[in-house]
Order: structure tokens, then sequence, then C-alpha cells
């Protein structure tokens, strides 16, 4: 377990492979306990890529050590995970994970702080995330409230359970 500081900087392509690293410790070994691992095993391919278009629209955001090394990510967007769908004045969290080594050290506080600062900023009045089940206390400390226990549909045929939350964004 780490205790040096992090710094968060805005990510770039050439974040894919230790983004797609990242996702893949992260969470193989944190939604363990939470999922069934016959549905973690084949969801994990789907979910711990990282998303090119995401990587390079200057709305992602990476924490990384002294040494260089990607210990969190997380960013938003204006468009729904899958459908793309836009709802004025709601943005979306975008594929959040900290390092197992580096939890409870406030990575992804800072990174979804980050992004509501953002968003707020492009005048976002609301926030929603599809969170994991092991991720819903986390969201809850961040203020977010539960709209309702969903499946997301990974794949035909594959649904990973997931939970809306939702939280307002209020500019001062
Ligand atoms: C969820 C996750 C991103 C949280 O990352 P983190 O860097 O450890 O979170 P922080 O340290 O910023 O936590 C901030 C607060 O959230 C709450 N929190 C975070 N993780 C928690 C947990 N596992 N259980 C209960 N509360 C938790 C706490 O109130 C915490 O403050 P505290 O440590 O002072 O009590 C991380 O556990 C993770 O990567 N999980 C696996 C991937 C995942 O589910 N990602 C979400 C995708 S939707």
């Amino acid at each position: 377990m780490s205790t040096s500081p992090f710094t968060i900087r805005i990510a770039a392509s050439s974040d894919a492979c230790g983004v797609s690293d990242l996702l893949k410790t992260s969470y193989g070994e944190l939604l363990a306990g939470h999922y069934e691992l016959a549905l973690l095993a084949r969801a994990l391919p789907l979910i711990s890529r990282a998303n090119p278009a995401l990587l390079n629209s200057g709305r992602y955001f990476v924490a990384h050590d002294g040494e260089n090394r990607i210990v969190g990510c997380g960013g938003w967007s204006l468009d729904r995970p899958g459908t793309g769908e836009l709802e004025g004045g709601l943005a979306h969290v975008r594929h959040f994970a900290t390092h197992p080594s580096w939890v409870r050290r406030g990575v992804a506080k800072a990174l979804l702080l980050r992004c509501i600062r953002d968003a707020d900023a492009h005048g976002a009045r609301a926030i929603e995330a599809f969170s994991t089940l092991a991720a819903v206390d986390f969201y809850a400390a961040l203020g977010f409230e539960v709209i309702q226990e969903t499946k997301v549909e990974l794949t035909p045929g594959l649904a990973f359970p997931s939970v809306r939350m939702r939280r307002s964004i209020s500019s001062a």
C-alpha cells in the first residue's frame, strides 16, 4: 500500500495501454467479491479495454504516482454510455478505477470531483453513473443517490448487474 501523493492530468491516446492494464487489474481484483466469477470472467475482456474516443475527448483523466505509473482513471461524457443518447444538462461518469494498492487514498474522489467541476463548466446540472456493485458506497459517499438496480447488456446474452445512480451539480 502506497502513501505517496498522486497527480491528476488529462489522459492522452498514449495512455491506452496503461489505462487498460489498470482497468484489468482493478476490475479483476476489486469486483471479484461482488459478482459470480464465471460472469466476471466473461465480462472482464469487454469492460477492461480503454476506450479510444473517451481517452482523446479531453474529458478523461489519469492519476499517476511519482514514477509516472497510472494508479487511477476516470472521466465523463455528455453522451450516455451504450446508447450515445444526449439529454440536456445531464453528464455521465465513465470508466472509473483505482489500482488495488491505492484504494481509500482519495484517488477516485479527486478524479470524480475534477469531472464534476468540468461537467459543471460545460453546463451539466446532474451527473449519472452506472455503478458496479462494488462502487455503490463510493458514489453514495460522493452524493449520488440510487435511481434503479439494473443490468447493462455488454453483449447479447451477457447482462452485467449495475446500479444507476445520480447526483445534482450545483454551481455556486
Ligand atoms: C470504487 C473505486 C473507484 C473507489 O476508488 P478509491 O480511490 O478507493 O476511492 P476514494 O479513496 O476516493 O474513496 C472516497 C470515499 O468513497 C467511499 N468509499 C470508497 N471505496 C469504498 C468501499 N470499498 N466501501 C465503502 N466506501 C467506500 C469512502 O467514503 C471514501 O472515503 P474514506 O476512505 O475517507 O472513507 C475503487 O474501489 C475501484 O476501482 N473499484 C473497482 C472498479 C469499479 O467498481 N469502478 C467503478 C466503475 S462504475
